[in-house]
């Protein structure tokens, strides 16, 4: 048990409990709410971070919502009729004798209950007045948990950490760089990290075995729910070791975070290829907390006369008890999927007399009965199908899927996956050249080698895996190419030139010709971990001071412009807005 006892109080505010009647104590809070009773009893709930209690105040004070204050007086049992069994305190009060107050306050900008919805910009401006409330305050504790274990799990399991710097060259992780212009060469610029990716490789040159450092990566990206401009990694790699021991690694530290939190540590966390995810979910992140998964319908439709349904690819979802959407409702959801990339949404409901659907009277009876049977069509349920290319019908149905069945964060308990034997490139661009599903470090499948020699390269897998957690992608990592062959090769594939290669990697290609170790790694998102750990949407709930969606920071006006000289300093001229 921590002493919170300080030269200032005796005990926190949330700590007292029935055992403690008869104990005079000194206490330190902040003013949470107060009741009159009669001309002079007044009834204040002291507020810190433990939680509040019920002061009993007799004598006139001044005391408003968040004035700080020093209290002293003696712990008593509440009467049983006004005993409040909702709060840790409830059987308590304390019969105060001295109040001081320490600050006073003028009043809050918005109502520091949690139950209450307030804009987000008025509580990121005031956001130490946000943090005053109890949600902020455990998703704070949830992080700093989630930190320590993870910590503590890879040193247990021999990492060392290992801080890489904040000014460097360009990463290659896909988004754009937050840039700093150099005062001492004008005209140049560090880029910040987005993730250490090529110092922790070179550490593995380096010879350091086992690395991790909980790192802060920097990437100019639209902002989503489960995305900020910074945000924090569990970075990690090592050297000598498969695929299989990174996993290992890994799912050591998620779960021992997991277990700091909910205090239960999940069970092995299960693997399925990148094509079984895209197959069963359509989503390379597949929240298998839920079923209404994709089924193939190809056969059942191979002769069909429906020309919707002549297509490589007919897949559907079973949804449960889904019947009674409202015509509405599917019209918008088709309309949805056109803009997903679909020709059109079929849907069916199944109900008493049969089949319900628009496009029932093209299909033949055998090709219903097959289509029912194959989805296990009950009662009540809704059938959705999607015909078109494979790739477009499991993109489109993994979105519907989601759309209906997508439970909110705290429901459905915590499913971790892990997702592997990624393809190495996710498509072509528009030049033709092929688009690298991970980063270009990424090792790909040994027995694939000879595709990549052919030039088949969609059909090359890699040796790269990600981490899910209820849908959300957690983390990736890969096997790394150790051999400045494969690499060349590979950057020669990727339609970057040895000249470019030498000029954006130079100093990794150069580090492999000094003996490097076969070596992999992994890193996930601690803001996204603690996310859902905490039971937030987005991951803003989890840092203590996060910019808007805009990326805006409304509590320092960051960004913000700069002095004329400091720009002269730079060697910098800001011209007028271009649109
Ligand atoms: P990747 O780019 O997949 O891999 O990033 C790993 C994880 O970092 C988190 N993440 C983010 N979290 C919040 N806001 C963002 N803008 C953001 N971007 C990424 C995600 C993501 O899964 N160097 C490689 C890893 C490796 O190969 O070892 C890398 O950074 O949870
Ligand atoms: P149409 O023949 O284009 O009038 O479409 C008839 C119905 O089939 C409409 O409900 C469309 O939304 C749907 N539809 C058309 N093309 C497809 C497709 N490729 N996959 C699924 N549904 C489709």
């Amino acid at each position: 048990m921590t002493d919170y006892s300080t030269s200032l109080r005796t005990d926190r505010c949330g700590d007292l409990r029935v055992g403690d009647v008869g104990r005079q104590v000194t206490l330190c809070g902040w003013v949470d709410r107060r009741r009159e009773h009669g001309e002079h009893l007044a009834f204040v709930d002291l507020r810190d971070r433990s939680g509040v209690v019920q002061l009993v105040i007799d004598g006139a004070h001044d005391l408003r919502s968040e004035y700080v204050l020093q209290v002293t007086g003696t712990v008593r049992e509440r009467p049983a009729d006004t005993a409040n069994d909702g709060l840790a305190t409830g059987a308590v009060e304390v019969d105060t004798t001295d109040v001081t107050v320490l600050s006073t306050a003028e009043p809050p900008p918005f109502p520091l209950d949690d139950r209450i919805d307030v804009d987000e910009v008025v509580r990121l401006r005031h956001r130490y007045v946000d943090l005053r409330r109890p949600r902020m305050q455990r998703n704070l504790e949830v992080r700093a948990r989630v930190n320590s274990a993870i910590r503590q799990a890879m040193e247990e399991q021999g990492f060392v950490e290992v801080e890489t710097p904040m000014l460097i060259a360009s990463t290659p992780e896909g988004a754009r760089d937050f840039v700093v212009p150099s005062r001492k060469e004008p005209g140049s610029f560090y880029a910040l990290p987005q993730s250490p990716q090529i110092f922790k490789q070179l550490c593995m040159v380096g010879g350091v075995d086992r690395y991790y450092q909980i790192a802060r990566c920097l990437r100019d990206e639209d902002l989503r729910a489960d995305r900020q401009f910074e945000f924090m990694q569990l970075d990690a790699e090592a050297s000598f070791v498969s695929q299989d021991d990174v996993l290992a690694f890994i799912s050591h530290a998620v779960s021992s975070a997991t277990e700091a939190v909910t205090g239960e540590r999940p069970g092995e966390i299960p693997r399925m290829s990148w094509d079984e995810a895209m197959e069963r979910f359509g989503s390379d992140k597949p929240d298998i907390r839920f079923g209404m998964e994709l089924v193939e319908l190809t056969e059942v439709f191979a002769d069909t006369g429906f020309r919707a349904f002549q297509a490589p690819c007919v897949k559907g979802i079973r949804v449960p008890g889904g019947a009674d959407l409202s015509r509405n409702r599917l019209d918008d959801l088709t309309e949805q999927c056109k803009q997903w990339g679909a020709k059109g949404l079929v849907w069916m409901k199944v109900e008493d007399d049969g089949i319900n659907s628009p496009v029932a009277k093209f299909l033949s009876d055998e090709e219903m009965g097959a289509l029912r049977s194959t989805l296990e069509a009950e009662i009540g349920d809704l059938l959705l199908i999607v015909a078109d290319e494979r790739h477009t019908v499991r993109h489109v149905l993994g979105l519907v899927r989601l759309e209906l069945g997508r439970p909110p964060v705290t429901e459905g308990g915590l499913h971790f996956l892990w997702v592997v034997d990624f393809p190495l490139f996710e498509g072509l661009d528009d030049t033709g050249n092929p688009i690298p599903a991970h980063h270009p470090f990424t090792m790909p499948h040994e027995e694939d080698l000879d595709a990549l020699e052919r030039g088949d390269l969609l059909d090359v897998r890699s040796r790269a895996y990600d981490l899910v957690l209820n849908g959300w992608e957690l983390g990736s990592g890969s096997v790394r190419i150790h051999r400045r062959e494969i690499q060349e090769q590979i950057f020669a594939v990727l339609g970057i030139g040895a000249e470019e290669a030498q000029t954006k990697f130079g100093f990794l290609l150069d580090a492999f010709r000094y003996g490097a170790p076969p070596h992999a790694g992994f890193a996930f998102g601690m803001d996204r971990l603690t996310a859902i750990l905490a039971g937030e949407e987005n991951i803003r709930e989890v840092i203590a001071y996060p910019k808007t969606q805009s990326g805006a920071d409304p509590l320092t006006n960051a960004p913000a412009r700069i002095d004329e000289h400091h720009l002269t300093e730079l060697g910098l001229r800001i011209l007028p807005p271009t649109d």
